[in-house]
């Protein structure tokens, strides 16, 4: 059976920094509360040009270029968001068009913030059952759109960003070794957004009541996570015999910097273990981990053979843990440079367009 190793990454975050003084001239707050309250300092704000397959596809790049593959030897692409670009088509399928990843299948996983750890699982599933090779998953947001900047409660919480990870199948024991995936929808209520599905389609009314932006208890989203962080990550170990003393990385959901705090003292594991960016980027929601996990890679910190959880929760309710060692590029022998290929897929998207638009001509004068 082979394994899934993760062997390459990327992430991509708008240029546009908000602060929280920025946000305390939009609503009654001011930066002491929100670091207080949830440790971050700042976030990324997409501009009106960025959408969620724009950072999703940047991401992608990177991580193909980390793994040395070309787009052309996907066999799949995930993308999981909690802002997808539309209710459908996929954002996966944008993305797969504009990398050019000719032979790769591609859907959305909904799963919120817990969405990565979803995507990555699912991923690593479909390699270690040998039915593909090669897999891209990606997180990526744009969820300052369906962010209420006049809702104090929520719109100091999230960022926008992407981050990717490229997933393929070696013989060599590693890569993903555990998950567990969870899921309560009794509480489906405490954090949504209603708004445009076919429950609340839009109308006037709905745009009214606010039913497209974010809405949350945040105190019961609160006490979920802290509880299901540390029962997550046990589980996960247990389900392969390791322990916690074993893990040189923990890499969770960031949302705020209290409830990783909680984590980290619910399970005895010391905070420098856990990697912490909640600070410069807010909770990017399916973002957040690959983002973290760049970011700790660049840092020198996550190196190829440490064991490392990754652990997320979010709405649903859902949450999920996945151990994994951490890999590194398969060696090739010779380089591949992934955004060459956006060129060609652009030519190619913009040919099959105009086909498509001359099969239309020739079949109406048929009928
Ligand atoms: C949102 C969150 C930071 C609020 O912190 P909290 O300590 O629970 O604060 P509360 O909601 O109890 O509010 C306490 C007080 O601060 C006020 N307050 C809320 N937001 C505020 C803000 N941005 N600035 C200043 N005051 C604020 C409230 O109105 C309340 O005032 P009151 O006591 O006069 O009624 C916190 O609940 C949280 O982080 N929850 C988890 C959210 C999350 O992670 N969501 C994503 C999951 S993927």
């Amino acid at each position: 059976m082979p394994y899934a190793h993760i062997t390459g990454w990327g992430m991509s975050v708008p240029e546009s920094v908000l602060t929280n003084d920025d946000i305390a001239k939009m609503v009654d707050t001011s930066d002491e509360w929100i670091r207080e309250r949830t440790g971050i300092r700042e976030r990324r704000i997409a501009k009106e040009d960025q959408f969620t397959s724009t950072l999703a596809v940047e991401a992608a790049i990177k991580a193909l270029k980390v793994a040395n593959l070309a787009p052309t030897e996907l066999d799949l692409i995930i993308v999981t968001s909690s802002s997808p670009e539309y209710i459908f088509p996929a954002t996966a399928s944008l993305v797969q068009d504009q990398i050019g990843a000719t032979k790769a299948g591609a859907f959305d996983l909904s799963a919120a913030c817990s969405g990565f750890i979803y995507a990555t699982n699912m991923a690593a599933q479909s390699i270690r059952s040998g039915s593909i090779k090669n897999a891209l998953v990606i997180g990526s947001e744009t969820l300052s759109r369906f962010t209420n900047w006049k809702d104090r409660g929520t719109c100091i919480l999230f960022g926008d960003g992407a981050g990717a990870f490229v997933l393929q199948a070696s013989e060599k024991p590693g890569g993903v070794l555990s998950a567990v995936m969870r899921s309560d929808g009794s509480g489906a209520d405490s954090l949504t957004l209603q708004g445009g599905g076919s429950r609340h389609p839009a109308t006037e009314e709905t745009v009214h009541e606010g039913k497209h932006f974010v809405q949350m208890d945040g105190k019961a989203v609160f006490r979920f996570a802290t509880r299901v962080m540390s029962s997550a990550t046990r589980e996960a170990l247990e389900r392969i015999g390791m322990n916690l003393e074993e893990v040189d990385w923990i890499i969770p959901h960031q949302a705020n910097y209290r409830i990783i705090e909680t984590a980290s003292k619910y399970l005895k594991v010391p905070l420098d273990k856990f990697i912490i960016n909640v600070d410069r980027y807010g909770n990017t929601s399916t973002a957040s981990i690959p983002i973290a996990a760049v970011e700790a890679v660049e840092q020198g910190k996550l190196k190829s053979g440490n064991k490392v959880v990754f652990v997320g929760f979010g709405a649903g309710l859902a949450w999920g843990a996945l151990v994994a060692q951490w890999s590194g590029p398969i060696p090739a022998k010779k380089n591949v440079y992934p955004e060459q290929y956006r060129i060609f897929a652009r030519l190619r998207s913009l040919l099959r367009r105009v086909l498509r638009f001359i099969e239309g001509l020739l079949s109406r004068r048929e009928l």
